[in-house]
């Protein structure tokens, strides 16, 4: 049986990109040794460093006054790796969920931390707006996609003090104005790579605003000026990363995946809307293009069970809502078929059609 890949990552990754990884382990670029069994330091490896920093840059329109690297550790490491590096006195934190709440509880670990404003009244349902950003902190922190409830920011901030943004999850599915960052990181996981890596891009000004002396690995002046090479890399995840990047560009780039995405999630957020079995479970104007979330509608509560079952038995993977939000949540990322979006969808037709 097909299967449709909704998983909240690691996720889909395009069938061409696994294709090329999966030679790869066998024989990297014909030198007949395995990506796995090379030294980092080789000249092969560095074409797929530099490519990838190269094709991110070009993708996201990233200007020369920012530098990119890629380091281990999950998107959970950034968590303190920002504070520590950028928290001299105060920084300012949205707080749209689970992840902002840990970047939070991380960050008072360097200074002080002024929740600016915060969804948590309604269970995280909406993005926080209309609040003022006081201009005396070091940085103003949010999550740009909130994977687990399913909200999302449509549009850069515009603050006084730097922006520092977690895009684990919407990282290159829609254009966005680089130079309203000081700093844009997240864990590759969902559109880029599988686990293992993430990305740091950070804007030249703030290498010279680090606020404390910190151990070697943590300063994030050793990543820029090492070009992610001071210890051993993430070979294999940077590779795929790489490939995917070369994917996205083939496919006529961010443009093109940002449509491609809005019609996924239009298609979907229609089919919840119109269907008397289901209902959404965030605020309309911030709905997730990558996170998909759902529940049954009043009164058809008893049905979920059922429902999952259903749409396991037409080859829907990972649907299972997070479980502080219930329900279901389809992830749908650049990788995700417009095929599986259409299938998910007739599958939620059918099962309305079966309980009429
Ligand atoms: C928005 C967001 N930030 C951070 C994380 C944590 O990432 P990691 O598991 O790479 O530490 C996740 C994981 O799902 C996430 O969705």
């Amino acid at each position: 049986m097909k299967k449709y890949n909704f998983n909240a990552g690691p996720s889909v990754l395009p069938d061409v990109v696994l294709e090329a990884a999966a030679k790869a382990i066998i024989d990297f670029n014909g030198t007949g040794l395995s990506l796995l069994s090379i030294s980092h330091r080789t000249p092969e490896f560095e074409e797929v460093l530099n490519d990838a920093q190269n094709l991110f840059r070009e993708l996201l329109n990233i200007p020369d006054n920012y530098k990119i690297y890629f380091v281990g550790g999950g998107a959970s490491t950034q968590f303190f790796h920002i504070p520590a590096n950028f928290l001299g006195k105060k920084a300012g934190y949205i707080n749209t969920g689970v992840w902002t709440k840990k970047a939070i509880k991380e960050a008072k670990f360097y200074g002080e931390v002024e929740v600016v404003a915060s969804s948590e009244d309604k269970n995280f349902s909406y993005i926080p707006k209309g609040f003022d950003i006081p201009a005396d902190l070091d940085y103003l922190y949010f999550c740009a996609n909130n994977t687990i409830y399913g909200t999302e920011y449509k549009q850069d901030i515009d603050s006084p003090v730097p922006v520092i943004a977690d895009m684990s999850s919407n990282i290159l599915s829609r254009p966005i104005d680089v130079s309203k960052y000081a700093v844009i990181y997240g864990g590759a996981q969902k559109n880029l790579a599988p686990a293992g890596v993430s990305f740091v891009i950070v804007r030249d000004d703030m290498l010279e605003k680090v606020a404390r002396p910190l151990p070697t690995m943590m300063n994030v002046n050793t990543h820029v000026e090492n070009n992610s090479m001071f210890n051993t890399p993430p070979v294999f995840p940077i590779y795929v990363l790489r490939e995917t990047l070369k994917w996205m560009k083939a496919e006529g780039g961010l443009q093109v995946i940002y449509e491609r995405n809005q019609k996924k999630a239009k298609m979907l957020y229609d089919e919840i809307d119109r269907n008397s079995l289901f209902r959404g479970t965030t605020a309309v104007e911030d709905r997730s293009a990558m996170n998909i979330c759902f529940v049954m509608s009043e009164g058809n509560e008893a049905l979920a069970a059922e429902f999952m079952e259903f749409a396991k038995a037409r080859g829907m993977v990972g649907i299972k809502g997070h479980r502080l939000v219930g329900g279901f949540r389809a992830s749908c990322y650049n990788a995700c078929p417009v095929e599986a979006v259409e299938a998910l969808v007739a599958c939620m037709q059918e099962f309305e059609q079966m309980h009429k």
